[in-house]
């Protein structure tokens, strides 16, 4: 969608009221790391990280539209807020800077352009410190990651890193960075290929002298100075258009980079590794993907699987651990265990956002049950009958897959409604098998937690 491509992994938090926002910010967004979490309230979302930016988009019809009332909500809130309807401004004396309104019928233009706006972030982060999560890896095939990261850590080879969105691909490239003996003394340099403006690509990069340009006020270190002698994570690789890779293969044949403004190569010593969602292979078949560059960064290929790969062991173990995380020993304590019904319904979910999906799901019942101090099944099912219809907007808002027949959902649904659920008599309903309502089902995401909807 256009205008909305300029940012990297992004959470956006939506408070929708009455109003069908959830779904009409989700359409606007095809890139798979960008997140839509429906709210109930606004303090409960977490703030941004280093490596997401976070912004909530809240409907007037939620809190009211006068511009003071919104004000107001605006302080309690740790991120950058977006207000969607018509501000009542009669009484106000001067419009108010501080709040950024679009209309009811926003495009998403106007939408992406706010939120590039709002997050203008750096579209490479620094950082030395692991992140407090704990790595998990209770399966068999990501043991066996593990292993391949320990064997391949200390060495300078560079290393591509496949595996779809949300897997951890970038967990496992600080694993390798922290794990070298030398290098973790470095800098952990991430760069975002997908999000580097045209234009911009040399001096991001080579960093450039005083008065190289207009604007260039003092000097700048480009992103391979600053991973000199450190780890450059060029993630997103795939993403890289024709023209920028060239200039890559460049440096990494050479090792030496020259400011933009200046006649003196410096020498970097640097150990790059890649991460990709993409058949790079594919993209080189077909011309989209320089050969050379593929081969010089994929010296060593590491996959990390999905979580549908893992297993239920797996999303059950990292669901655990994120809630566990949430909550102070006195409730650890005092709370019954993570109930079955619970357990199930998370080992039986499909996450095509992989383990990042996940973790927003435990957080946001963590936070829930934390609230609470109880395991409510009523409002915990309710929030997994919420995800499952962002999922549902979000497979219909991209464009790798299938539309659905949305009128055959809702029929489906209906009838599932009318049988009480009963599966066979449902089928019997529709006049179709119990296999072919299965597969209906499974094929739109409707699971039991949609009939707390009703
Ligand atoms: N094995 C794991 N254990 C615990 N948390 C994990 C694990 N793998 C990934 N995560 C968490 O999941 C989220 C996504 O991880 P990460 O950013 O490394 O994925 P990615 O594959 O690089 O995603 P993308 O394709 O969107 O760039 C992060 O919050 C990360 O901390
Ligand atoms: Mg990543």
């Amino acid at each position: 969608m256009k205008g909305v491509e300029k940012f990297g992994a992004l959470d956006i938090y939506v408070l929708q009221g009455d109003t069908d926002l959830v779904s009409r910010v989700s359409r606007c967004f095809n890139r798979v790391d960008v997140n839509v979490i429906p709210i109930d309230d606004l303090t409960v979302a977490p703030a941004a990280t280093a490596a997401r930016a976070a912004v909530a988009v809240i409907a007037m019809s939620a809190v009211g539209s006068s511009a003071a009332t919104l004000a107001q909500c605006q302080r309690a809130s740790v991120m950058p807020v977006i207000w969607v309807g018509e501000l009542d401004a009669s009484g106000e004396r001067a419009p108010r800077a501080d709040l950024h309104v679009l209309p009811s019928a926003f495009t998403c233009a106007a939408l992406g352009g706010t939120i590039a706006k709002l997050t203008a972030r750096a579209h490479a982060h620094e950082s030395d410190t692991p992140r407090a999560s704990p790595f998990i890896a209770h399966s068999e095939c990501m043991r066996a990651l593990l292993h391949e990261v320990d064997m391949f850590a200390d060495c300078d080879t560079n290393v591509l890193i496949r595996g779809e969105t949300g897997v951890g691909k970038e967990r496992v490239a600080k694993l390798l960075h922290t794990k070298h003996s030398r290098r973790s003394q470095g800098a952990f340099v991430a760069v975002n290929c997908g999000a580097i403006p045209d234009g911009l690509f040399e001096s991001h990069f080579f960093g450039h002298a005083k008065g190289a340009f207009t604007g260039a006020v003092s000097a700048h270190e480009g992103y391979f100075e600053r991973a000199d002698r450190g780890t450059l994570f060029l993630d997103e690789i795939g993403d890289l258009p024709l023209h920028q890779q060239v200039k890559l293969l460049r440096v990494l044949e050479d090792g030496a980079v020259t400011r933009v403004g200046s006649a003196v190569p410096m020498c970097v010593n640097l150990r790059v590794l890649a991460a990709t969602n993409k058949d790079l292979p594919r993209l080189v078949a077909a011309g989209m993907f320089r050969a050379d560059l593929y081969y010089r960064l994929a010296v060593i290929e590491m996959y990390v699987p999905s979580l549908q790969e893992r297993g239920s062991g797996e999303k059950i173990g990292i669901f655990r651990s994120v809630i566990g995380s949430l909550f102070g020993e006195e409730l650890l304590a005092t709370l019954p265990d993570l109930p079955s019904w619970l357990t199930d319904a998370v080992a039986n979910m499909r996450f095509p956002g992989n383990v990042r999906e996940l973790r927003n799901l435990a957080e946001r019942i963590g936070v829930t049950v934390k609230q609470m101090r109880a395991w409510d099944p009523q409002r915990l099912q309710a929030l997994l009958a919420q995800v499952q219809k962002t999922q549902a907007a979000l497979w219909l808002g991209s464009p790798e897959h299938p539309r659905w027949d949305m009128a055959d959902r809702t029929r489906v649904l209906d009838a599932l409604a009318t049988n009480g659920w009963r599966r066979q008599d449902t089928a019997q309903y529709l006049g179709i098998s119990r296999k072919v309502l299965w597969e209906k089902m499974r094929k739109y995401h409707i699971s039991d937690t949609e009939r707390v909807r009703a």
